[in-house]
């Protein structure tokens, strides 16, 4: 491979900082006649899967990455510097141009703009940081609180900031009782001790002793489907990595968690990130897998360090490594942190980034059971689907079928947000109304009344205040047309303008577009258009959301309009007309 390098070259500062990163490739694990490095026993040839990590510590570093040190890290993996600058330009936590120290990233997506921007100011001025330089963010995944940024320091991790909200988040059952709340906010979860305590890591004991066909038989049985917005079978995807036999196989936790108005998932990962552990190694196991992944969105700071702490921990106890739990089996986890970038979160972009490319989606099929990560066959669940795995396997398939509804068995994360009295995150038993889920978090706001919900995120759909009857399962959100997608329920208010909300979703999905199909590369900028023009036609709004829905590559562009189309289908924001 021929590598241009240019003249710059890099600081030796920067080229430790790479070097920490590519150069121990020690073993992770050493089963018997076998050296395993980072990223598992076949990669040792190939190093480019760690130009991710290694632009993250450059950017850490030094607050931009230098054309210097593109071309070291360019240098040391093997990779053309026009690709490492490819890949450093995809990602909005990545900067290419010399950056000040700090620079804070406010939120201004759907949630948070309903609040105003005073909590935050406030917050971002008792921290000293009231002058540094502003740029606007998409959703912080902390849509529960007052208001949220991210701060980014040369030298320093990045930090999460959340303003008081009038009413502290909640994290609360309903009927069902707690099952993936159980432990959250009721352990300690820097102590492994205390996650055994309370039952942690009874789950893998037992899965052992059942062996993987009867895990997977199992968690078949139970019904469990994908909770990332795909609604997947989990078993059926376990089985067919399982049955691919002789190859490298993978398991990865999709912990992007980029949808607006989402933060189930940061929840789970800050509050128990044990179980995340313990239920990557139940699959991993299960399908035959040596090497898990977690990949964590950038923004998740506390989460990010939680689970390294626990990986660390379960390593030291035995219970990743060489011999997991005494079962004889070798399996390990690798956590990979993104960088601002919605679109990883879909599950072939996601991969395509983990080993070192632009984040964009392949196209399907092949599906990632048969040609996933580095093009081997790939379990990836979302967070919370994996969160479901010990309850089953500890207590059987029938016992999990006793919440939620025969097509949806088991219980789901709601994230309250908006005008709603007690925002936060409950668990509900699937089957439950929209109008209960409002209810169990105090209704709406200061008693005003309520204009619209948003349901399953930005690529979900407003229901209006006649529509609380929708069930929240999937049968039921789909014969109602609505979307449950990852768990949003975001109230607003009749004071809200709601024109203003489509805008921003408008912008969010134009800029997240990975614009590799023209459909949704152009389409998304066109929708901006469309409502910032009085005047517009429907008739062209209709032609443009047909077209990105049915030619897009993947679900990004072709769920873009899906909020849009609703809100109008339900009257409820009607782009304002020239007079
Ligand atoms: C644009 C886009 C973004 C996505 N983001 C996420 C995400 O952040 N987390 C997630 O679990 N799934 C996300 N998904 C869905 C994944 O592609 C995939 O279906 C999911 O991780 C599979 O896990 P599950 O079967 O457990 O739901 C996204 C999909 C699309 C199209
Ligand atoms: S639909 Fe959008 S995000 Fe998806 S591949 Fe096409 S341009 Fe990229
Ligand atoms: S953190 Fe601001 S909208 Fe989610």
């Amino acid at each position: 491979m021929e590598l241009r390098l240019g003249a710059d070259r890099a600081t030796d500062a920067e080229r430790a900082a790479v070097d920490a990163i590519v150069a121990p490739a020690g073993p992770v694990v050493a089963a018997t006649g076998e050296r395993f490095t980072r990223g598992g026993p076949h990669r040792a040839h190939e190093r480019r899967h760690l130009l991710l990590p290694a632009l993250q510590a450059l950017q850490q570093e030094a607050g931009w990455i230098s054309p210097g040190a593109i071309n070291h890290v360019a240098e040391v993996l093997g990779v053309p510097p026009a690709e490492a600058y490819g890949v450093a330009t995809f990602y909005d936590l990545f900067a290419t141009e010399p950056q000040p120290e700090t620079v804070v990233r406010v939120c201004d997506d759907i949630a948070c703009r309903l609040r105003g921007t005073t909590a935050i100011d406030g917050a971002l001025a008792a921290e000293g940081l009231g002058a540094a330089a502003r740029h606007h963010s998409p959703c912080l995944g902390l849509c529960d609180h007052g208001g949220a940024a991210l701060v980014q320091r040369a030298g320093a991790q990045v930090r999460s900031i959340a303003a008081p909200a009038a009413t502290p988040p909640v994290v609360e059952a309903g009927a069902a009782g707690p099952r993936l709340l159980a432990r959250v906010g009721r352990v300690d979860p820097a102590s492994l001790d205390e996650y055994r305590a309370q039952g942690g890591y009874r789950a893998l004991a037992r899965a052992i002793e059942m062996g993987p066909d009867a895990v997977i038989e199992a968690v078949f049985a139970s019904g469990l489907r994908g909770r990332g917005g795909a609604a997947f079978p989990t078993g059926a995807k376990w089985r067919a990595v399982a049955d691919e036999h002789g190859r490298p196989r993978h398991v990865v936790a999709n912990a992007d968690e980029s949808e607006p108005g989402t933060f189930k998932d940061r929840v789970l990962m800050e509050g128990d990130p044990f179980a995340l552990v313990e239920s990557l190694t139940i699959a991993g196991l299960a399908v035959g897998a040596r090497q898990g992944w977690i990949y964590i969105r950038g923004e998740y700071p506390v989460a990010r360090s939680r689970l390294e702490a626990a990986i660390a921990s379960a390593r030291e106890a035995g219970l990743l490594g060489a011999d997991v739990a005494g079962s004889g089996a070798a399996f390990d986890i690798e956590l990979r942190i993104g960088a601002g970038a919605y679109i990883c979160g879909e599950e072939t972009a996601l991969f395509n980034s983990m080993e070192g490319f632009r984040g964009e989606p392949r196209s399907k099929p092949p599906f990632p059971t048969t040609h996933g990560l580095f093009g081997e066959p790939t379990v990836v669940n979302n967070v919370e689907t994996l969160l479901n795995v010990p309850a089953i396997v500890l207590d059987g398939a029938d016992a999990y079928r006793a919440a939620g509804t025969v097509e949806s068995p088991g219980t789901r994360l709601f994230c309250l947000s908006g005008h709603v009295a007690r925002p936060g995150l409950y668990e509900h038993a699937l089957g439950v109304t929209v109008r209960a889920v409002i209810e169990r978090a105090g209704g709406v706001a200061d008693g005003r009344a309520l204009q619209a919900v948003l349901l399953g995120g930005a690529a979900g759909t407003f229901v209006g205040p006649d529509d609380l009857d929708v069930e929240l399962s999937f049968e039921g959100t789909r014969a109602a047309g609505v979307a449950l997608g990852s768990g949003v329920v975001m109230l607003f208010d009749d004071r809200v303008d709601l024109h203003d909300t489509l805008t921003r979703l408008a912008r969010f999905f134009r800029d997240e577009s990975c614009g590799q199909c023209v459909p949704c590369r152009v389409g998304t900028q066109r929708v901006v258009e469309w409502l910032a023009s009085p005047g517009a036609e429907h008739a062209v709004l209709d032609d443009l959301m047909a077209v990105m829905t049915d030619a897009s590559i993947c679900g990004l562009g072709q769920t873009a309009t899906s909020a849009l189309r609703s809100a109008r289908t339900a009257g409820l924001a009607l782009p304002r007309r020239r007079p």
